[in-house]
């Protein structure tokens, strides 16, 4: 019986769905609890323990912390790029704040012994390299969500260095899955066109065509996340947050990809206020210090992604192949 009890904040998100499923299944399904602001139809209600919370009410989350006395915190609760540009303020504050209350948890020495929360390409800036983009280089990011996920890495550094608070981090490219929506984020365009493929056959893009961008497709982000968060203490060289790359495409190279399988399949172009965003990010990400540090591998090239996400979406949609 493991001693573990681990708290998932932001749980029925894209990334929480999948890695609360994940984490039932390694610690057992009343040691996950999930929470977030919201509930939805995500099956995670059904298979254990779900509280309400915001983030931002401290006095909630340490009722949950006294109830629960989690060892081990996933905080995943955020506003995403495109989503925090409609409303800047509240997405700084919900990033920020959020992981404070996070933080300051953790160090005040409640039963939390590591956290871990993600960090993003967004962090990068139109100076940082595009291609191969180090671990260490320019960060000048542009939008209020980069700036958010550079602050939160330099913090989360600063309470291990400061607190000896064991916090863990990826910076997580473009996610890919089929389980659940995409949160209104720069690369959730690459979610949808599987979707319309195979509804409508034809998808309107709201980024250019040979705009290519990092992405990773979720079962080797639910992968990754588990690694870092199971490495020992002692490999863990990087307290900001690890640089992650699965593979790198552009929508048209994905849209051939999915032309392989389903030959009707019609795109157009219609960038919009996102393209300026994306613009703004690197293409291609070096992973050099997760691959050595911890063995970081991924599974998934764009071919094996496209398989696999068409296969389950048609089984969703119960369409048959
Ligand atoms: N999806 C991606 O492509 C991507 C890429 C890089 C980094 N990330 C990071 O990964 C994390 C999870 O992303 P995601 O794609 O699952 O996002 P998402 O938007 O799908 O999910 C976020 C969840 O947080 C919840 N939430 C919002 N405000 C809250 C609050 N005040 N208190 C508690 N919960 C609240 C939402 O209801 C939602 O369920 C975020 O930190 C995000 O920045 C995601």
């Amino acid at each position: 019986m493991t001693n573990e009890k681990v708290l998932v904040i932001g749980s029925c998100g894209q990334l929480g769905t999948e890695l609360v499923e994940s984490l039932r299944g390694i610690y057992g399904e009343s040691h996950v609890i999930s929470t977030d602001i919201r509930k939805n139809d995500s099956v995670i209600f059904e298979t254990g323990p779900f509280e309400t919370l915001d983030i931002l009410d401290e006095s909630k989350f340490k009722e949950i912390l006294q109830k629960y006395k989690p060892t081990q915190v996933y905080h995943l609760a955020a506003l995403l790029s495109a989503t925090a540009e409609k409303n800047p303020e509240f997405g700084w504050k919900l990033n920020m704040d959020g992981l404070f209350n996070v933080l300051n948890a953790a160090k005040e020495g409640q039963s939390i012994k590591r956290v871990y929360w993600p960090s993003s390409i967004a962090a990068f800036g139109p100076n940082t390299p595009r291609i191969d983009t180090p671990q260490y280089g320019a960060m000048d990011p542009t939008t209020v969500y980069g700036i958010s996920k550079y602050a939160g890495e330099l913090y989360i550094q600063y309470y291990y260095n400061r607190w000896g608070v064991d916090t863990r981090s990826l910076r997580y490219p473009g996610l890919i899955g089929y389980k659940s929506e995409p949160g209104g984020g720069t690369t959730d365009y690459a979610v949808s066109i599987y979707h319309d493929a195979l509804k409508t056959q034809h998808h309107n893009c709201f980024l250019e065509k040979d705009t290519v961008l990092p992405m990773l497709y979720m079962p080797d982000a639910i992968k990754a996340t588990l690694e870092v968060m199971h490495a020992e203490a002692s490999k863990i060289k990087m307290r900001m947050s690890y640089n992650l790359a699965g593979m790198s495409f552009s929508p048209e190279e994905i849209y051939n990809e999915i032309k392989t399988h389903i030959p009707d399949f019609t795109i157009e172009y219609n960038s919009d206020y996102r393209q300026q965003i994306a613009n703004s990010w690197p293409a291609v990400i070096d992973d050099s210090n997760a691959r050595e540090d911890w063995g970081w591998i991924p599974d998934f090239n764009l071919e094996d992604m496209t398989t696999d996400m068409l296969l389950n979406i048609r089984q969703l949609y119960s369409l048959g192949s």
